[in-house]
């Protein structure tokens, strides 16, 4: 019933490759290289105007295999390279799906700024230092960071390096940050954009937090792990069955998925669920610890400190997994794609991964709305406030500052942890870790 746009991309790209083999000639090879591109590009623009695109990839799929994890689901949904949500714009603001803290206002960063200067002062300001964040969404949290280390000229010896899987939002966090940025259109190298930024240092892009060079480095991932694949476990009468997706039915050439339950035992479920698990539903992201373990090494080998900011909760939460689309929660499995796939990051798993790991300190986690006024976001706002004299920036100001804070909106959902290696526990117990003491 419907073309499969997976089979057309092959062909194309077969046929390109096919080109590739008859010659290594240098200037035939840059032709051959400049069609994959005009191909990829036509198969982009011709699915971009496709709003089924995935729909039909994901029906394709499940006919050829049978029902998907959810883990498939969001991995298809999030990242597929030609229609994938994050690949393919930008979805942040009013006019978008949501808003993070970051976005709100500027006061997040530079309080997440002061924090990491506070904490890396304590241990001597060691250098070089990697700023690295995760997710950099449009790059704003990094933008206001640096603008904070640059007033306190801390930026000497210093490189901001970015993990981010969308083309879209990498050219957005250029603009944004960069008074120069390039694409290194280099297969082999790791770094896909290099740029310099408005403060002159350099920043890189990378898919994969693994390939950063080692160092000394401040991590931070805001609702970055909340964007990452799932899989979803169900208590039955049975014990535990994983949550698969599979194809409903046809409605006015719209097609439905829907959920049901794996008739045996799957894999993950044999290695995910614990045995003395009781919740109904059951999250977990096995990519998300294989980063937090990522995190762990990089800590423990070279130094640092990680900051790690999401909804989420300590091993409580139950059924999570929703979507979001113009600031509203949609049914994730209608129209994929269009909408933005989250589940709350369970701080649990965090902790237990750092400890199976061993030399990290975890601490946390804590409200956002603790974390905050434990740094003293009130003065800052404070000190903004004496600054202004238009009545409306002020009410703007405090309507930010409550945003962020309250209890109904970001401040008691979203929950702050840090890592740091276990070689720091003297300092720490001498001058703890503000925020989470
Ligand atoms: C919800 S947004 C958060 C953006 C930003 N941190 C903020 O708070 O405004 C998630 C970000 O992570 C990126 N992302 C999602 N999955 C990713 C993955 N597997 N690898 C790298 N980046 C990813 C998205 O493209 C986007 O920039």
């Amino acid at each position: 019933m419907f073309s499969n746009p997976k089979f057309r991309m092959v062909s194309i790209g077969t046929a390109v490759s096919k080109l590739f083999v008859k010659s290594n000639c240098q200037r035939f090879k840059l032709f051959q290289r400049k069609l994959l591109l005009r191909s990829y590009n036509t198969i982009k623009r011709k699915t971009a105007k496709d709003e089924n695109f995935l729909s039909k990839y994901l029906y394709n799929k499940i006919k050829a295999k049978g029902p998907i994890t959810v883990a498939d689901y969001m991995k298809d949904v999030l990242q597929n390279p030609v229609s994938g949500y994050y690949i393919s714009k930008d979805m942040f603001g009013e006019s978008g799906d949501f808003v993070t803290s970051p976005e709100i206002s500027q006061i997040f960063g530079e309080m997440l700024a002061v924090w990491f200067l506070n904490e890396w002062s304590k241990i001597g300001f060691p250098k070089p230092l990697q700023i690295i964040e995760m997710g950099p969404g449009r790059g704003t949290l990094s933008s206001d960071i640096l603008k904070v280390f640059s007033h306190f000229k801390a930026l000497h010896n210093v490189s901001l390096h970015l993990v981010e899987i969308s083309p879209v939002l990498s050219e957005l966090q250029a603009k944004s940050l960069c008074s120069s940025s390039f694409l290194t259109n280099n297969m082999s190298n790791p770094i896909y954009r290099e740029g310099i930024s408005h403060q002159g240092i350099s920043v890189y892009w990378y898919k994969q937090l693994k390939d950063i060079p080692d160092g000394f480095s401040i991590i931070l991932a805001h609702e970055f792990f909340d964007a990452l694949p799932i899989h979803k476990f169900h208590k039955t009468y049975a014990g535990y069955k994983e949550v698969l997706i599979d194809i409903d039915k046809i409605e006015s050439e719209e097609i439905k998925f829907r959920y049901v339950l794996a008739r045996q035992d799957t894999p993950m479920l044999k290695v995910l669920v614990k045995p003395n698990e009781n919740r109904e539903h059951v999250e977990v992201s096995p990519d998300s610890m294989l980063i937090y373990e990522q995190i762990c090494r990089r800590i423990v080998s070279s130094g640092g400190i990680a900051l790690i900011c999401d909804y989420g909760h300590d091993g409580t939460g139950t059924d999570t997994f929703r979507a979001f689309k113009k600031h509203k929660q949609v049914d994730p499995l209608v129209q994929p794609g269009t909408s933005d796939l989250t589940a709350d990051v369970d701080f649990n798993v965090i902790r237990e991964v750092a400890y199976n790991y061993g030399d990290i300190i975890y601490l946390g986690p804590i409200k956002q709305r603790n974390f905050l006024h434990r740094i003293g976001i009130e003065y800052r706002v404070n000190a903004l406030k004496e600054n202004m004299t238009d009545k409306k920036q002020i009410d703007n100001l405090i309507a930010c500052y409550n945003f962020l804070t309250d209890e109904e909106k970001m401040g008691e959902r979203f929950k702050f942890c840090a890592l740091v290696p276990s070689t720091l526990k003297k300092i720490i117990d001498m001058h703890p870790i503000v925020g989470f003491m």
